[in-house]
Order: C-alpha cells, then sequence, then structure tokens
C-alpha cells in the first residue's frame, strides 16, 4: 500500500512506522503520473510497482530460480566483515527501500546480542505494508532491538533521515540500478553530503553479464515478472482512479547493450482508451505503443568505483560471489 493521504503513526510492538507520504501528497504523485503519460514514449516510475501485491510479486521473483540477483547477494551478506562495518558502538543502521526483511535478517543474525543494543534500525520504504511486514517479523526474530520503520520517498524525503548518530546506510538488492545513471551518481552524492566522517555506505550492484542470462531473470517461466509488471497499472488506476485494463497490455523485458540495461516495458496489445479523470483528455494507446516502466542498469568494477568518486566516499571494498555476477561495495566517508 502506497498512501499518501494518512498521516499517522503505526505501532508495531515496540517499534513505530511514521507515514511521511502526505508531506508529499497525493496531487504530487498524481502530476508526476500525468507528465510521464504525456511524454513520449510513455513512461510511468517504477516506484509505483510497490503497493502490498506489488511487493508480495517482487518477493516471489527473488525466490525464483531465474532471479540471481537476490540469492547471489544473500550469499555475499552471509561473508561480509561485518565487524569492520558496524563496530561496537552506537550505531544505525539504514537501509533504503528496504522491503523483505530477509537481507537485514541475515546482517542482524550474525551480530552478538551486546551489538544489537546498539543499533537502531531504520528501514525507509515507499510501501507501508512491506514496512510492516518486515518490521513485525524482525521484531519477533529480535526483540529487544530498537526499530524505527519510515515510509517515505527516497527521491524527494531524503531529509528525514535521522543523522545524530554514526551510521551505516544500506541500499541493497542493486535498486540504485533503477535509477538513471546521472541520477544515481547524484542520489549517493547527495546522500554522502549528510554523512559524517566515519559513516558507511553499502550498495548492492548487479554486475554486467552475458545477455541471455539478464533477459531470463526478467522473462522468468511462472510469468511472475510479467505480473509484477502489469500490477503497476492497478496501482495507477487506485492513486488516479484511471481504468487502465492490465489484460490490454504484454510484459516487454530486454536488454538494451547501449544503455547497458534491462528494460521493462508494456506493450499494448490493441488499441486502448483509458478514461482518466486527473487528465484534461482520455488517454488513447495505438496498438504496439508502449509504457516504460522500468530500468534495470548493470555495473561494471568502473562504475562502481565511479559511484564513489563521484559522492567523495572512499571506496573501502568491494565484495563479490565468484562469478562476479553482483557486488556489493563499501564506502566510507573520510572527511
Ligand atoms: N532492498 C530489498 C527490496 C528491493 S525492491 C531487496 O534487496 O530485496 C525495491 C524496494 O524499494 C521496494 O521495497 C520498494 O517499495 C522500495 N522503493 C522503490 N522506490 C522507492 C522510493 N522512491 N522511495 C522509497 N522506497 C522505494
Ligand atoms: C528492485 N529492483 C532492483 C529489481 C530489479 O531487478 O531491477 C526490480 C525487478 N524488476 C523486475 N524484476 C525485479
Amino acid at each position: 500500500m502506497m498512501d499518501y493521504s494518512t498521516k499517522d503513526t503505526t505501532v508495531c510492538g515496540s517499534s513505530t512506522i511514521v507515514n511521511h507520504l502526505p508531506e508529499i501528497g497525493l496531487q504530487k504523485a498524481v502530476s508526476e503520473i500525468v507528465d510521464g503519460l504525456l511524454a513520449c514514449p510513455k513512461r510511468m516510475s517504477c516506484k509505483y510497482f510497490y503497493d502490498t501485491e506489488g511487493s508480495k510479486l517482487f518477493n516471489e521473483i527473488t525466490r525464483l530460480p531465474e532471479y540471481y540477483p537476490a540469492r547471489t547477494e544473500k550469499e555475499i551478506l552471509r561473508k561480509l566483515p561485518l565487524k569492520n562495518l558496524i563496530g561496537s558502538g552506537d550505531i544505525d543502521i539504514t537501509e533504503l527501500g528496504s522491503g523483505n526483511h530477509a537481507k537485514i535478517t541475515i546482517i542482524l543474525d550474525r551480530l552478538s546480542s551486546e551489538q544489537l543494543s546498539h543499533i537502531r534500525y531504520l528501514p525507509v520504504d515507499i510501501s507501508r505494508s512491506s514496512l510492516e511486514t518486515s518490521i513485525r517479523a524482525i521484531t519477533g526474530r529480535f526483540p529487544g532491538l530498537s526499530i524505527q520503520g519510515i515510509t517515505a520517498d527516497y527521491y524527494h524525503q531524503m531529509h528525514l533521515i535521522p543523522g545524530e548518530r554514526k551510521k551505516l546506510l544500506c541500499f541493497l538488492g542493486s535498486t540504485i540500478g533503477n535509477l538513471d545513471r546521472d541520477d544515481a551518481m547524484s542520489f549517493v552524492r547527495n546522500i554522502a553530503e549528510s554523512m559524517q566522517p566515519g559513516d558507511g555506505f553499502l550498495i548492492g550492484f548487479d554486475r554486467l553479464k552475458s545477455a541471455a542470462l539478464l533477459e531470463s531473470a526478467y522473462n522468468d517461466r511462472q510469468g511472475l515478472t510479467a505480473r509484477f509488471n502489469k500490477n503497476i497499472l492497478c496501482v495507477v488506476n487506485r492513486l488516479m482512479q484511471s481504468d487502465f485494463d492490465p489484460e490490454d497490455f504484454e510484459h516487454r523485458a530486454f536488454y538494451n547493450p547501449e544503455q547497458r540495461r534491462i528494460e521493462m516495458h508494456l506493450e499494448a496489445k490493441r488499441a486502448v482508451h483509458v478514461k482518466c479523470p486527473s487528465m484534461a483528455i482520455p488517454l488513447d494507446l495505438q496498438k504496439g505503443e508502449t509504457i516504460h516502466t522500468e530500468n534495470s542498469h548493470k555495473f561494471d568494477v568502473n562504475d562502481i568505483q565511479t559511484v564513489g568518486e563521484h559522492a567523495g566516499l572512499s571506496l573501502y571494498r568491494i565484495f563479490s560471489d565468484k562469478n562476479e555476477w553482483f557486488s556489493l561495495a563499501y564506502y566510507k566517508k573520510m572527511s
């Protein structure tokens, strides 16, 4: 669920989740969507994938045999030298786009109760339902852990992240790849400006690999990625009272070698007429016309170094699996 209307605090056991999306407001979200639909070619931001159904579908995708990024990153997380990343004093672990609790659980499971007593976990996600589910699970497993959930859009609301304590920021899953390359650089640089010397930033990067492997990860045989892609239309329908019919569209995902990214699109199977009260006139798509819903950029070591240099962060180490399909880069703010 993406709730732009009710500013409230949900209590999950001893933890709280504050919904900050109303500070952006439904009007702004709708006008962003309308801008995308009036653009040529039409587009929708991939942040609108993640209502309750979209977050559930994404979790199922992470368990697919074809979707190697999730299991590969988890394998790397299980071996990460946490002592260097977390240390022994008070620290905030802030996870951007936290989604499912699987990855943070791998980290927390490896810490002693003494270390856990110094940690405050701050998951930030646009999907409130996803935060509720994951915080409930984490609280059950680590009853004394201090957790503060933040429902927010990290493109617009990074100022909400508390800054007074030492920080380890985590941006896992190669969600950085969902931003355009220039936006990804500015995003990390903006965050780095608010970091203090000694703070760390752990970022997951999906690496360049054969187009065949990449394309199969986004065209799974069960059709879950297709359902995930089409679900964006249901989210948009709810936000702006439109009447897109997901059955009018075909899922398309392919590797674009010039941009070094997987692109996901929805292609109209027939001429489509969409009523949408937020737009002055109904929206018409011709048969074969597409809506661009997601980019998933892939990275090499040079890209990973450049992200750090651009942000003024020092690249401490890159941790990868043996095939170098996925990497976790740990950057540090030095001064
Ligand atoms: N980090 C998790 C989830 C990745 S899926 C993992 O590696 O498995 C991407 C997550 O980012 C989703 O939970 C989605 O709700 C969240 N997200 C996407 N765009 C966002 C935005 N603009 N602001 C905050 N969260 C966002
Ligand atoms: C969250 N993000 C990094 C995923 C990706 O691989 O780009 C989202 C996704 N899209 C299709 N499958 C998974």
